[in-house]
């Protein structure tokens, strides 16, 4: 079974084939074209934090794949009243065909992916953004560039977005550069992952300046994510010169693009020049979402032809049938 938990779940090939179905179903959509490849399926989509662009390119995605969309706001499950996360992903398996899960710990996305017996994909998790990095790539690629050897420079927090960069560019051969204030640079471990998968493109900075030198995509994340609260206001001080500005952008390649994730907080991580100027794709960006998670969903759904013999096999003891 296939999961989507992090980047490295899938292989460079099958990115490249992702992104390259993504590109036809964002020409595709609302044509009568348009495939459902996923008609008389059902998709989860769990929410332990807030979120605005994965719920609503979820559920459309998958309405617009021919299947159904069941948007489950955790707190307003049993689970906010402490049902087990483990019998809550037995249960989503029997009912649905994958899971989408956004959580705190990765260990969560872990569980559910062992627990549910059905493809789970990470909606966003403590430690990883993949569904996002997808989506930024798609967007690279619109803005007329080969993957491999592209310069991409992270400016701020060594957070979720920036450890599925890392992983991307290990992944994809991007040359990546991150500039973090000390104390907030990406976990180590992950750094040395990405670096495993392709050594010596993956550097980490204090400088901004210097990361963002000849970058052909500039991109941040807010200081503080969901779940770091409590530490904005520490953080405020410690990231004050990690910003994205005209000075950060006119050091990049003039034909650079600005990228961010969204939500964005402007005259913190970003200033307004910059997210709403020229070199800005951010909307194409989360757009993109929608068209990328199309084309995960059927890429982890639609049965090999291997898989496809095994389910033609004797009824197996999982699910009953309807
Ligand atoms: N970028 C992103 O994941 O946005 P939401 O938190 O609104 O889903
Ligand atoms: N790093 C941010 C990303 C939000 C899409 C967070 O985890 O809150």
């Amino acid at each position: 079974m296939k999961h989507f938990r992090t980047l490295l779940d899938l292989s460079e090939h099958e990115i490249l084939t992702v992104l390259a179905r993504a590109h036809q179903l964002k020409q595709l959509r609302g044509t009568a074209s348009h495939p459902t490849p996923l008609a008389r399926r059902s998709v989860a989509v769990v929410f332990e934090k807030a979120s605005t662009r994965t719920r609503i390119s979820f559920e459309l995605g998958i309405h617009e794949l021919g299947a159904t969309p069941v948007m489950l706001d955790a707190a307003r499950t049993q689970m906010g009243r402490g049902e087990p996360l483990e019998d809550t992903a037995r249960l989503l398996g029997r009912y649905v065909d994958a899971v989408v899960y956004r959580t705190f710990e990765h260990t969560r996305i872990e569980t559910m992916a062992s627990e549910a017996n059905v493809p789970v994909i990470n909606g966003l998790s403590d430690d990883y953004h993949p569904c996002q990095i997808l989506a930024d790539l798609m967007t690279v690629q619109e803005s007329g560039r080969e993957l491999r050897g592209t310069k991409v420079c992270w400016v701020g927090d060594g957070n979720n977005v920036a450890h599925s960069w890392i992983l991307a560019a290990g992944a994809m051969g991007m040359d990546l550069r991150l500039a973090c204030p000390p104390g907030y640079e990406p976990d180590a471990s992950i750094v040395k992952r990405g670096q495993s998968l392709d050594a010596g493109r993956i550097m980490v900075t204090h400088d901004v300046a210097a990361a963002a030198e000849g970058a052909d995509v500039v991109t941040t994340d807010v200081w503080a994510s969901m779940g770091q609260e409590e530490e904005a206001q520490k953080r405020k001080a410690a990231f004050a010169s990690f910003q994205v500005d005209d000075s950060c952008m006119s050091r990049a390649a003039q034909d650079a693009i600005f990228l961010h994730c969204l939500p964005a907080h402007r005259g913190e991580e970003v200033t307004a020049d910059v997210i709403d100027g020229a070199q800005s794709r951010v909307w194409d960006e989360a757009e993109n979402r929608l068209h990328a998670q199309k084309a995960l969903l059927e890429h982890l759904l639609q049965p090999s032809s291997a898989d496809a013999a095994v389910e033609s096999s004797p009824p197996a003891t999982q699910r009953t049938a309807p």
